[in-house]
């Protein structure tokens, strides 16, 4: 007869976060530090999450992983090691200095299985990695008990994962090395009730070359990249935190897009080029530019990242009005199979659900 074995289990949610200030490129790969500092929003609600269930039990006789019920390579997954050999490592100096007992360390010996769902597609540039290993690491704090900034050990699986971690503005501070490169909140989540997100899912589609290796060829082939790290971002990054605590939309709005345009226009830089942005991407930073002109304000902003999908910011009195606008010009909610979107508040409670 097998014998039973007990099974400790935990299971997080973590958001999506949506980059103002963009993160494109690393001074240190094996340690994923970023170039600049960079700023998002994390998203709090339900729409675009990830919910990781991690389990150990004294039965298992490997790491496994499962993503959206797919088994995948733990053992070649060089991030996903990272992280968890710092976990173990932490669970282990922190269990031997609370003096735990013998069932606490067994605990930290024995394998771990993993499993994580997205409610929204994987790798299409709608930051799945950041909310993948955000709940990723989060879970797996509760499971060992571990008390401590997990910024930088979630920052080893996805460097925007750091940004989950928390809820409201984040910034991550680039630092110089594997513990001062962390995530700190800028503002909490109801700093600025206001403000709305729409998502636009241009495309479904996973992105031909992923993060982690478009900017690796930016930072061997792009020189803008280099003028933007120098001589763009630091004045960039004080000018939007101003801007978010003087809750100035149009001087926030015109940053945030400023930033998506030079994002990409070091994409373009890069040799060969990296081309995210489609035909509909285009258009619709034309849009928010034409609604922005007929009021003589600017009401609206659009960011992208390493994908076609755009998030577009705008402010509560306004949201009906674009949703409007969005709805006839690319039929979303209207059953249309390449458009949906969301709008979301962005001053509800983190929905980490341990
Ligand atoms: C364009 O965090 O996915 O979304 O650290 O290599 O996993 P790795 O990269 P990743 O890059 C995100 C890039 C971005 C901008 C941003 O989120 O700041």
């Amino acid at each position: 007869m097998q014998e039973e074995h007990e099974i400790e289990m935990v299971t997080c949610s973590a958001p999506v976060n949506i980059a103002v200030i963009k993160y494109w490129g690393k001074s240190c790969e094996k340690k994923n530090i970023p170039l600049n500092s960079s700023i998002s929003l994390t998203l709090n609600q339900d729409h675009l999450k990830a919910t990781t269930t991690v389990a150990t039990s004294k039965g298992f006789e490997s790491d496994k992983v499962w993503l959206n019920g797919v088994k995948q390579d733990v053992v070649n997954n060089a991030r996903l090691q990272a992280c968890l050999n710092e976990i173990r490592s932490w669970a282990r100096k922190q269990a031997a200095r609370r003096k735990a007992d013998a069932k606490e360390l067994l605990k930290i010996s024995q394998k771990i299985h993993i499993a994580s769902q997205n409610n929204f597609p994987t790798a299409a540039g709608l930051a799945s990695s950041a909310a993948g290993y955000a709940a990723l690491v989060f879970a797996l704090g509760q499971l060992f008990s571990i008390e401590g900034d997990l910024t930088r050990i979630a920052r080893r699986g996805s460097g925007s994962a750091c940004r989950s971690m928390d809820g409201g503005f984040v910034e991550w501070i680039a630092g110089t090395d594997e513990d001062d490169s962390i995530a700190k909140q800028f503002v909490p989540e109801m700093h600025w009730p206001e403000l709305r997100v729409f998502i636009i899912v241009v495309s479904k589609k996973k992105k031909d070359i992923g993060s982690t290796g478009g900017m690796k060829n930016s930072v061997e082939t792009s020189s803008l990249l280099q003028y933007r790290v120098s001589d763009v971002v630091p004045h960039r990054l004080t000018a939007v935190k101003t801007a978010i605590l003087e809750h100035d939309f149009s001087a926030f709005a015109e940053i945030c897009m400023k930033e998506s345009n030079q994002l990409h226009a070091v994409c373009q830089d890069t040799y060969p080029p990296l081309l995210y942005m489609n035909d509909t991407s285009k258009e619709i930073v034309k849009l928010v530019h034409k609604y922005n002109d007929f009021y003589g304000s600017t009401r609206l902003a659009y960011t992208f990242d390493a994908g076609p999908n755009a998030f577009l910011f705008t402010l509560d009195p306004f949201a009906n009005e674009v949703a409007t606008i969005l709805n006839e010009t690319f039929g979303f909610n209207s059953g249309d199979k390449f458009f949906r979107g969301l709008s979301v508040k962005a001053n509800e409670p983190l929905p980490y659900e341990c």
